[in-house]
C-alpha cells in the first residue's frame, strides 16, 4: 500500500469512527438499543482500526502522523474507554463522547494537520469538554461542573496559544529585487503585447504567444506592454534561471504592469534547452486564458541540422485542447524532436508511437546515457519539459488524442507503462551528505483564519500564503530541500530561480543525474531535492497547479 493510500484510509476510517460514535449515541437517546449497540461496535473498530493507519503512517515519516500521534489516538483511546465499556449497555451520553472526541481528532487533521500545535489540541478539547457538558444536561438534566471548568480552561489556553505570535523569524520583507549585472547589447529583441482576444487573454494576438527562440550567448531583450489585461502582466520565464530583477514576480522582483505600463526585460541566454513563459499576476486567471508562450534556445543555428524540431506546448483554452492536431510528412527515418511542454495545472499523458524513442531533456537540463523507449508513457507535470527524439515516422498523442504525426498515423496507445524519470539515464551519484543547510515543506490543506473571510486553504508547514515566512538561505550554500505530500492531491512543486538536483523520491535515489524545475509530489510522496544557493535573491517557491497557488500554496526564498 502506498502512503497516499494509507492516508486516505485513515481518513476514511476518522470518518467512520466519528460517524458511528455520533449515530449510536442518537440511536440511543431515541431508544433503539440494538441498532445503538451495532453502531457502537462498527464504530469501535474503526477507531481502533486507525491505530493501524496511523503507525503506518508515522513509519512513513512523522510529518505524516504527528497530530494522529499526538492528539487524535489519545482522543480515541479516551473515545474507545468510555464508549466501549457501554458496547452492550448504550449510553447516549458515553456513545456521544466518543462521537465528539475522535471527531475532534479528524477536525484536528482536516483543518489543521502538521505541524501539531497545542493550540489546536487544546480547543479540540474545549470542543469535546463544552458538547459532553451540554449532552450531559440536555440527556440527564444534570450539568458537569468538571466538563465545564475542562471546556472554559482549554479555550482560554488553547486561544491564547492559536493567536500568540509565532517564533518565526520575520525574515524576507525586503523585496527589493537584486539588481541583475549588465548583460550587454542585446543580440535578439521582442516585443510582447498582452491583450484581451475575444473570450481569451494573449500575446500579440495570438494563443500560444509568439515562440521566443535564441542561441547560446543571444541577449534578450523582451519589452512587454500591456493593452487592456486589468488584471495587470509580467513575464515569469518558467525555468529559465535568470537573475531576480527579472523574474516576473509582481510585488517581489518588480511593479505589475498595468494597462497602457510596459516593461523591458533583458537577460543572456545562458542555459540551452525548452522553456516557457507566461504572466506571473493573476496567473492562475492569466495562464489559462492564454498568457503564455515558448522560450527555446538552442546550442547553434538550426540550419544545417538534420531533421525536424517541434514545439508542443499543451494547454487548455476555455475547453478546448491545444494545439491542433498537425502532421507533416517526413521521409522516413528523419530524425524528430518534440519539445513536450505542459503550460496547464495539473499532469498530461504523453505518448510517442510508431517509432523507438529516446528522452534526451528534462526541464531544459540534458540526460545522460537516455536509453531508447518504445511502448512508454510520458507523464509531464504542470510546467515541465520533456525532450523526446525520435525518426520518422512517429506519431506523438496527449492523452490520448493525436498532436503530431510525421507519417501515417498508428493506432491511439492503449494502457503504456509509465516511465520513472528516476529509473532512467546513465549512473551519476549524487551527493548525500555535505549540505549546508536543510529546509521542509510539508504539503497539506487547512483552515485558513487570516484573511476577512475562513478559507480551506492549501497550506505549506501548516500556514497559506501570503503568510507563509519565507525560507531563508545563505549564498552559496548547498542546500537540501524535502518536499512531503500529506495531502490526497498532486502538487507540481516549482522554485523559481534555481534548478534542484533530485537526491531520492522516498528514500530511493534517482538511477542518473536529474535535474528538474518542477515535479510532480504525489499524495504521500517524500522527495529530496539539492540546490546551490547562487542566485541571489527573493523566489517564490509554489505549488504550479495555479488554483493551489492563489488558495495559498506559495512561498518565498530569500538570501540573507
Ligand atoms: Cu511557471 Cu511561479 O511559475
Ligand atoms: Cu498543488
Amino acid at each position: 500500500m502506498t502512503t497516499g493510500s494509507i492516508i486516505a484510509a485513515d481518513l476514511v476510517l476518522a470518518v467512520l469512527a466519528a460517524a458511528g460514535w455520533l449515530g449510536a449515541g442518537a440511536a440511543a437517546v431515541a431508544g433503539r438499543r440494538r441498532l445503538a449497540s451495532g453502531l457502537a461496535l462498527a464504530a469501535l473498530a474503526a477507531t481502533l482500526g486507525r491505530a493501524v493507519t496511523t503507525i503506518a503512517l508515522a513509519r512513513a515519516g512523522w510529518w505524516f502522523a504527528a497530530e494522529k500521534v499526538v492528539v487524535a489516538a489519545p482522543l480515541s483511546l479516551a473515545a474507545v474507554v468510555v464508549g466501549g465499556r457501554r458496547l452492550l449497555r448504550p449510553a447516549p451520553v458515553a456513545y456521544l463522547f466518543a462521537g465528539y472526541a475522535t471527531t475532534g481528532g479528524l477536525l484536528v487533521t482536516v483543518l489543521h494537520g502538521y505541524p501539531v500545535s497545542v493550540g489546536a489540541a487544546l480547543l479540540a478539547v474545549a470542543g469535546i469538554a463544552a458538547a459532553t457538558a451540554v449532552t450531559g444536561r440536555l440527556v440527564h438534566r444534570r450539568t458537569s461542573r468538571t466538563g465545564l471548568v475542562v471546556a472554559v480552561a482549554a479555550l482560554v489556553a488553547g486561544t491564547g496559544f492559536a493567536v500568540a505570535p509565532g517564533t518565526a523569524p520575520p525574515a524576507g520583507h525586503e523585496h527589493r529585487p537584486v539588481a541583475a549585472p549588465k548583460v550587454g547589447e542585446p543580440t535578439k529583441r521582442f516585443t510582447l503585447t498582452a491583450g484581451t482576444a475575444g473570450d481569451a487573454w494573449a500575446f500579440n494576438g495570438q494563443v500560444p504567444g509568439p515562440e521566443l527562440a535564441a542561441t547560446v550567448g543571444d541577449v534578450l531583450e523582451v519589452t512587454l506592454r500591456n493593452r487592456d489585461i486589468e488584471r495587470g502582466v509580467t513575464l515569469h520565464w518558467h525555468g529559465y534561471d535568470v537573475p531576480n530583477d527579472q523574474d516576473g514576480v509582481p510585488g517581489v522582483t518588480q511593479e505589475v504592469v498595468r494597462p497602457g505600463g510596459q516593461f523591458v526585460y533583458r537577460f543572456r541566454a545562458d542555459q540551452t534547452g525548452t522553456y516557457w513563459y507566461h504572466t506571473h499576476s493573476a496567473s492562475d486567471l492569466g495562464v489559462r486564458k492564454g498568457l503564455y508562450g515558448v522560450l527555446v534556445v538552442r546550442p547553434g543555428p538550426v540550419d544545417g541540422v538534420d531533421g525536424v524540431d517541434v514545439t508542443v506546448p499543451v494547454h487548455t483554452l476555455n475547453g478546448r485542447s491545444l494545439p491542433a492536431a498537425r502532421t507533416e510528412v517526413l521521409a522516413p527515418g528523419t530524425p524528430v524532436r518534440l519539445r513536450l511542454i505542459n503550460t496547464d495545472s495539473t499532469t498530461h499523458r504523453y505518448a510517442v508511437a510508431g517509432a523507438p524513442f529516446r528522452v534526451v531533456a528534462i526541464d531544459g537540463v540534458d540526460l545522460a546515457g537516455p536509453g531508447m523507449l518504445t511502448g512508454t508513457a510520458l507523464l509531464v507535470p504542470a510546467g515541465g519539459r520533456f525532450d523526446v527524439v525520435t525518426t520518422a515516422p512517429a506519431a506523438l498523442f496527449v492523452d490520448g488524442r493525436l498532436v503530431h504525426a510525421t507519417g501515417p498515423v498508428p493506432p491511439v496507445p492503449g494502457a503504456w507503462p509509465v516511465l520513472d524519470p528516476l529509473t532512467y539515464g546513465a549512473a551519476a551519484p549524487a551527493p548525500r551528505t555535505g549540505f549546508d543547510r536543510s529546509l521542509t515543506l510539508v504539503l497539506d490543506r487547512g483552515l485558513d483564519l487570516r484573511g476577512l473571510l475562513p478559507r480551506y486553504a492549501h497550506t505549506v508547514n501548516g500556514a497559506a500564503g501570503p503568510g507563509i515566512p519565507a525560507q531563508v538561505v545563505r549564498r552559496g550554500e548547498l542546500v537540501r530541500l524535502t518536499v512531503v505530500n500529506r495531502s490526497l492531491v498532486v502538487h507540481p512543486w516549482h522554485l523559481h530561480g534555481h534548478h534542484v538536483l533530485v537526491l531520492s523520491r522516498d528514500g530511493r535515489p534517482p538511477a542518473g543525474a536529474l535535474w528538474v524545475d518542477s515535479f510532480d509530489v504525489r499524495p504521500g510522496e517524500v522527495w529530496e531535492v539539492a540546490f546551490r544557493a547562487d542566485n541571489p535573491g527573493m523566489w517564490a517557491n509554489h505549488c504550479h497547479n495555479l488554483p493551489h497557488a492563489d488558495a495559498g500554496m506559495m512561498l518565498h526564498l530569500s538570501y540573507i
